[in-house]
């Protein structure tokens, strides 16, 4: 099968691509490079000896994706592409507004009117808000917390409505948890522009000696060491739930929600002992105050992607902090060191 990944050359879609193809696939990216570099996609291709068929532009823009669809005949897409920083969201939320929710409307449109019905959206688990965990995917959905949060609520109202309409659709919602790690090759990981606002990235930069001290946001939340908790999981894990969205997009039509998750939560300091055992290292830290916004305890059900999907996550906390301190040693200053030279 080939598939379109539109944001393919960012963090997920990169690690999309190399599970698609080595699951057989073949992949067309858009991207309009505005958070990712397109030495992710020559990466890509190292990591899997494969080629991958790539397009610079935007999301929103139907004559772009004209030019994509009209050359690369398609059976699905996975829509990665949109802008995903809580903080900026809340500063400038018009622009996560359009950029989010244009691009898939952009998307979806020219999609049909190519007679490729077949979606599989990036959602989060943000969507779910301030509920008792574990979350299930049947829950009615939360308050949201930011403007990026309510773009992947409004995203996912969209496309259901668009199933109603024509149900000839066939869309598959993915809510991720907190995706960490990076491809065991160490070749491509999270490159965050800025200071990073995650927990690993920060983590890693601290670690390389980039940042002077991790500071951990609040030790008085109602759990068991006062650390918030989470659903961390790998990013190939993600990856390769992916393959199997695209595969049940291809043989379902209807709206379909999959939380791609664990199952299991782990603390901040579980986090933070975690990749100081298993690399060896200290890391310099102090606990401040809670970081505003913060859920106390968010974990997924993980049961219906492991029944419907045949879905499931396989690497350890271990193995993710193992990854992403591989990723950043190899390479300290993310992409950006093979173009400057
Ligand atoms: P990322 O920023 O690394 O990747 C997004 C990609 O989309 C980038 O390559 C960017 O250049 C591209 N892009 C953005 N707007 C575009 C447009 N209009 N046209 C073309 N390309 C565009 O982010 P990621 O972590 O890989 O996330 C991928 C998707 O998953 C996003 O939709 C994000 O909101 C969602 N998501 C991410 C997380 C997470 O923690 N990383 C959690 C839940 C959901
Ligand atoms: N944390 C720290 N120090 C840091 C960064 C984070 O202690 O420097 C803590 C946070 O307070 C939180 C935990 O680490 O308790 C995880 O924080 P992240 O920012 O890594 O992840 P979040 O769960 O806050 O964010 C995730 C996704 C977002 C999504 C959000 C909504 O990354 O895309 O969930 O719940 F919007």
């Amino acid at each position: 099968m080939r598939f379109l990944l539109t944001g393919g050359a960012g963090c997920i879609g990169s690690h999309a691509g190399v599970a698609l193809l080595n699951a057989g696939h073949e992949v067309v990216v858009l991207d309009n490079y505005i958070n990712s570099s397109p030495e992710a996609l020559r990466r890509v291709e190292k990591i899997t000896g494969k080629h991958v068929t790539v397009y610079e532009g935007d999301c929103c823009n139907e004559a772009d994706l004209d030019r994509v669809l009209d050359n690369e005949p398609v059976d699905a897409a996975v829509h990665f592409a949109g802008l995903k920083a809580v903080g900026e969201s809340v500063r400038i939320p018009l622009d996560y507004y359009r950029n989010n929710l244009d691009s898939t409307i952009a998307l979806c449109k020219r999609l049909a009117a190519h007679g490729i019905k077949r979606i599989v959206f990036s959602s989060s688990a943000t969507v779910y808000g301030d509920q008792q965990p574990p979350m299930r995917e049947d829950m009615p959905l939360g308050v949201c917390s930011c403007p990026y949060a309510w773009t992947k609520w409004m995203n996912e109202q969209i496309l259901r409505d668009a199933v109603v309409a024509d149900p000839e659709w066939s869309v598959v919602l993915l809510r991720y948890f907190n995706p960490v790690g990076a491809h065991e090759s160490g070749l491509i990981g999270e490159d965050p522009s800025g200071i990073p606002n995650n927990l690993m990235p920060f983590i890693c930069q601290t670690a390389a000696g980039m940042r002077e001290k991790l500071f951990l946001f609040g030790n008085d939340y109602p759990t068991p060491d006062g650390t918030c908790i989470r659903d961390y999981i790998h990013v190939m894990d993600l990856a390769e739930g992916h393959v199997k969205a695209l595969e049940y997009a291809i043989e379902h039509t209807g709206v379909e929600t999959f939380n791609l998750g664990t199952g299991e939560g782990y603390s901040v300091y579980q986090v933070v002992n975690t990749f100081e055992t298993v690399n060896n290292l200290q890391l310099n830290k102090e606990t401040v105050a809670r970081r505003p916004g913060d859920l106390p305890v968010s974990y997924a059900d993980a049961a219906k992607a492991q029944r419907v999907l045949g879905w499931h996550a396989r690497r350890s906390l271990e193995d993710m902090c193992r990854d992403a301190w591989h990723w950043q040693k190899l390479n300290p200053r993310g992409y950006r060191q093979e173009e400057d030279l």
